[in-house]
């Protein structure tokens, strides 16, 4: 249907056919000037009265009708050329034209889209007629093209695990999907492809990977959709350094690739101790140079009730904020923000005059702590002339969550952060955390991580000791991915579930497949994966990964283009032998 793109006409005096939307149209009396719009950009269209019938066609489009027009490429009168389009030099001199469609006026500009999300999302269609928005997906298509590049020649073949799963809930509600053939029986959408990766790696077929979706009923956050995707990889007979270094290649090349962007090469690790100690989580962004500064055992015996107890109990850190002094109204604001993070105040020490002791400095708490503990707390600190420390107390997590979230808050209030990616692995996770709620262990990845230990025993021993042969790679603060050492050893594996408060029958009756293909030489394996939505949020600088999938969901799951979720119909209800509780949903 056409010889160009909109975004192709460079030289002049060629005949040119163009297809687009009209995306601007001004009337200067004698001449019509249309932009037209496709995927390779914008082109100036001229319908000009000597061509009476294109003129007259010119004068009844709207923004958004889809035209083609057949011309001359010519040079646009001196003066009048746009330096800052790529086809501003010349412009289509229209002989004929075509409306393919019309268009009704529509809820928004193209090129001035609507400040709510929402909007956005109900007409996906328009929003996406966006550049930016288009390149973004295309970005997505560059580094899916590069991933299977390299993983293609690093011997890696790309398999379809089901989606169609049996309930196996990794951490998050499983989505159900009702058989009609089983009445009263369902399938789930995998959380993850986890066990059948892991059954390729028993299968022999030692490196995998997928672009694989994934669906978890979790509640949901800027980061988080109810169905996103995961490079998910497996290897069989690779030890960690070898596999992480892979892995380190593998992203360094898709980034160069895909976006001519450089990172640093080795990613540096971290053990999660070192982790919670300095940024008070396992997810540091390292490019904000504050730190944790650890005062629990200053605090010991100090006057300050707060902190004497937090010190033997939990925990006491400070964060040290550097120069030009915070005022009061941003310390009473922080008070307020790491009151929602849990804690139960912010005490604050105004450093005037390092050098004078507790008489340089302005708080309400300094009367409490003697100039012994002043004099030590300002040189951990580091303190100089204007810096504000801010102190959290309490128990560990409460600690932890506040000041790293306040962290945060102040890298970016104050401008902190380095530019750059800032890459880390988290290592040396626990195996599993003690849920107060359930009364039992959790497992903090996945119940299939192998631990750093080799005897079942061990591990019944003391489980909370335990750490797993886990790791997360960490970007700028995000969590883009997380993998591990997989148990291989069918004893380490009914070890690990009965810890999780599986009896023998509840093990075999829901991981009886697992089991047993682990009793059939299961090869030692591990593997890893990667948010895709999360990294490509990360390489297009964007807030939210809503602004990189194609057709989002918001946040209560439902898309708001097409209406999902429905109803079921009653014959469909019928169909499955399902009927819904009274006064839910369609119930009678
Ligand atoms: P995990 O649960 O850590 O590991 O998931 C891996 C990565 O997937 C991304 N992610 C999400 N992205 C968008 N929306 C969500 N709701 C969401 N949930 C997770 C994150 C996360 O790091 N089977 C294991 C991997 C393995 O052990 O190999 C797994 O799924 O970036």
């Amino acid at each position: 249907m056409r010889s160009h793109g909109c975004g192709e006409l460079h030289t002049a005096d060629v005949a040119v056919t163009l297809c687009g939307w009209v995306h601007r149209r001004r009337d200067h009396g004698g001449v019509i000037f249309v932009d037209l719009r496709d995927r390779t950009g914008l082109a100036q269209v001229v319908f000009d009265p000597e061509q009476p019938g294109p003129f007259r066609l010119a004068g009844e489009v709207r923004n958004e009708y889809v035209l083609r027009v057949r011309g001359q490429v010519r040079p646009r009168p001196a003066g009048t050329e746009n330096p800052a389009l790529p086809t501003g030099q010349v412009e289509l001199l229209v002989e004929e034209v075509e409306v393919l469609n019309r268009a009704l006026a529509l809820p928004f500009r193209v090129d001035d889209p609507p400040p709510h999300e929402a909007t956005r999302m109900r007409y996906r269609y328009l929003d996406l007629r966006r550049p930016e928005l288009q390149e973004r997906l295309r970005l997505r298509a560059r580094v899916n093209a590069a991933i299977r590049e390299f993983l293609a020649g690093a011997g890696f073949t790309e398999v379809e695990t089901p989606v169609l799963v049996r309930s196996t809930p990794e951490g998050a509600r499983d989505y159900l999907v009702p058989s009609r053939a089983h009445p009263g029986e369902c399938y789930a959408l995998p959380q993850s492809p986890q066990l059948f990766k892991q059954l390729l790696m028993m299968g022999g077929m030692d490196r995998y990977y997928q672009l694989a979706r994934c669906f978890r009923d979790e509640d949901l956050r800027a980061d988080r959709q109810p169905e996103f995707t995961q490079l998910d990889i497996e290897v069989a007979f690779m030890e960690e350094h070898a596999f992480l270094t892979l892995m380190e290649q593998l992203i360094v090349q898709v980034c160069s690739v895909a976006l001519g962007l450089e990172l640093p090469l080795p990613f540096p690790r971290m053990d999660y101790a070192e982790a919670l100690r300095d940024y008070g989580t396992d997810r540091p962004d390292l490019r904000n140079p504050l730190r944790l500064i650890e005062l629990s055992e200053l605090m010991q015996d100090v006057e300050l009730r707060v902190f004497a107890d937090a010190a033997r109990d939990g925990r006491v850190a400070a964060l040290c904020v550097p120069g030009a002094g915070l005022s009061r109204g941003r310390i009473d604001a922080y008070t307020e923000f790491v009151a929602g993070h849990g804690a139960q105040g912010l005490a604050w020490i105004r450093v005037e005059d390092p050098a004078a002791g507790r008489a340089g400095l302005q708080s309400p708490i300094v009367k409490f702590l003697s100039e012994s503990v002043v004099a030590e707390l300002l040189g951990t600190c580091n303190a100089k002339a204007g810096d504000v420390l801010l102190f959290g107390a309490g128990p560990h997590q409460r600690v932890n969550d506040s000041l790293s979230a306040l962290r945060d808050r102040i890298g970016a209030d104050l401008d902190l952060l380095e530019p750059g990616w800032r890459p880390v692995w988290i290592t040396g996770f626990p195996m599993f955390a003690y849920s107060a709620e359930q009364q039992r262990w959790e497992s903090l990845h996945h119940p299939f991580t192998a631990p750093a230990v080799e005897a079942p025993q061990q591990l019944l021993d003391d489980p909370g000791g335990c750490s797993s042969l886990a790791y997360d790679l960490v970007l700028n603060g995000v969590e883009l991915g997380g993998g591990s050492a997989r148990i291989h050893h069918v004893q380490m594996q009914e070890a690990v579930l009965s810890l999780l408060g599986m009896d023998h029958e509840q093990a075999e009756q829901r991981f009886g497949f697992l089991l047993e293909a682990l009793r059939y030489g299961a090869p030692p394996h591990r593997g890893i994966a990667f948010g895709m939505d999360r990294w490509m949020m990360l390489l297009s600088g964007c807030a939210s990964i809503r602004e990189v999938i194609a057709f989002p969901k918001t946040q209560t799951a439902s898309c708001l283009l097409t209406g999902a979720p429905t109803r079921a119909s009653a014959a469909q209800w019928r169909e499955l032998g399902l009927r819904t509780l009274p006064g839910v949903g369609n119930a009678p």
